[in-house]
């Protein structure tokens, strides 16, 4: 770990939330696109995106002294390689974590374990969801970041080449889309709740969209897919899920997670900080291995490999 002093890692964990205000709102200004073709005033810039050009330069300075945007000349501002990341997926995220997850978060509290959005907000996220479509878009742009990784580790998870694929709360289809993309023998669905935003034209004809609820039903397959999906959920209910797959699924059925394996010790990992939002969130949480293997184990899979990234189990 770096030499840093005491103070400045205690200033940068107490400004934290005003990061996570000021990249939303430059996000949800879409500032990003605002400097596209290159450095602009602030002023003008301000006058774009309809800001105070007062209140927008100081916004900008202080995400600039973190990198995010640039400042070469008093006044002037461009982008860097971090701000073009708001013109895509990265923006939602700034617009979530800086609205609806600071607002969950703000009210978490060491007392209970219990979830603080139900108490912000007056129901589950994911009904909240459902009732506010662009946080639904957003969020479903939002969880294709990092798909490529996700991708990667199960395209080389080991394939027979003819099997069907279950992505069990696949959300708008982009990983499984992917993953069939480099096995063409696959054919592949997508199971999730109908409000998810998706183009179904994008799917293609291998692969098909079932909606439901994964507490109730999956559909049968040869392997399924949960990427990000057990850590949403508390024990019980992560169980609850594995327990429908294994009802649907025949025996020897393939389950691959593509999750976070929390390593133990000081080791910085950024589950082990996104492991308080899901607490926020729906009393879900990141699991080291034996935690997965406890879980795996309880709902009748038989763990073959836990690695960060990605889990792999059998059903016996
Ligand atoms: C964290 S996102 C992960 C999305 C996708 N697997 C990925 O890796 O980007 C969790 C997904 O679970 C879905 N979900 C939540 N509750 C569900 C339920 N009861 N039945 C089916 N899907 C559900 C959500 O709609 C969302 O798309």
């Amino acid at each position: 770990m770096s030499e840093l002093p005491p103070e400045s890692r205690i200033w940068n964990l107490v400004r934290g939330a005003l990061g996570t205000r000021a990249l939303a709102l430059v996000a949800d200004l879409r500032v990003a696109d605002a400097l596209a073709t290159g450095p602009r005033p602030v002023e003008a810039v301000a006058r774009t995106v309809g800001a105070d050009p007062d209140t927008l330069r100081r916004l900008l300075r202080a995400l600039a002294s973190d990198g995010v945007f640039a400042e070469d000349e008093p006044g002037m501002f461009r982008n860097t390689p971090a701000s073009e990341l708001l013109r895509g997926g990265w923006g939602d995220f700034a617009h979530l974590f800086g609205g609806v997850w600071l607002r969950t978060v703000s009210e978490l509290d060491a007392g209970t374990g219990a979830p603080t959005f139900p108490r912000a907000f007056g129901t589950d996220f994911w009904t909240w969801l459902a009732e506010h479509p662009d946080e639904r878009a957003a969020f479903d742009r939002a969880m294709e970041q990092g798909k490529e990784r996700r991708a990667e580790r199960l395209i080389a998870a080991g394939w027979r080449g003819d099997e069907v694929v279950v992505d069990v709360g696949g959300g708008n289809g982009t990983l499984l889309v992917e993953l069939l993309r480099r096995h063409p023998g696959l054919r592949g669905i997508v199971f999730d709740l109908p409000e998810t935003n998706r183009d179904e034209a994008v799917l293609g004809d291998r692969i098909e969209f079932v909606a439901g609820d994964f507490f109730e039903y999956v559909p049968a397959g040869d392997v399924y897919v949960l990427s990000t999906i057990l850590h949403d959920w508390p024990d019980e209910q992560a169980a609850t899920i594995l327990r429908t797959i294994r009802a649907a699924a025949p025996a020897g059925a393939r389950l691959l997670l593509p999750d976070a394996v929390v390593p133990s010790g000081n080791e910085p990992h950024g589950a082990k900080w996104l492991d308080l939002l899901l607490l926020a969130l729906f009393a879900g949480r990141e699991r080291n291995e034996a935690q997965w293997r406890g879980l795996l184990d309880e709902a009748g899979f038989e763990p073959v490999r836990v690695e960060d990234g990605l889990i792999e189990a059998r059903s016996r």
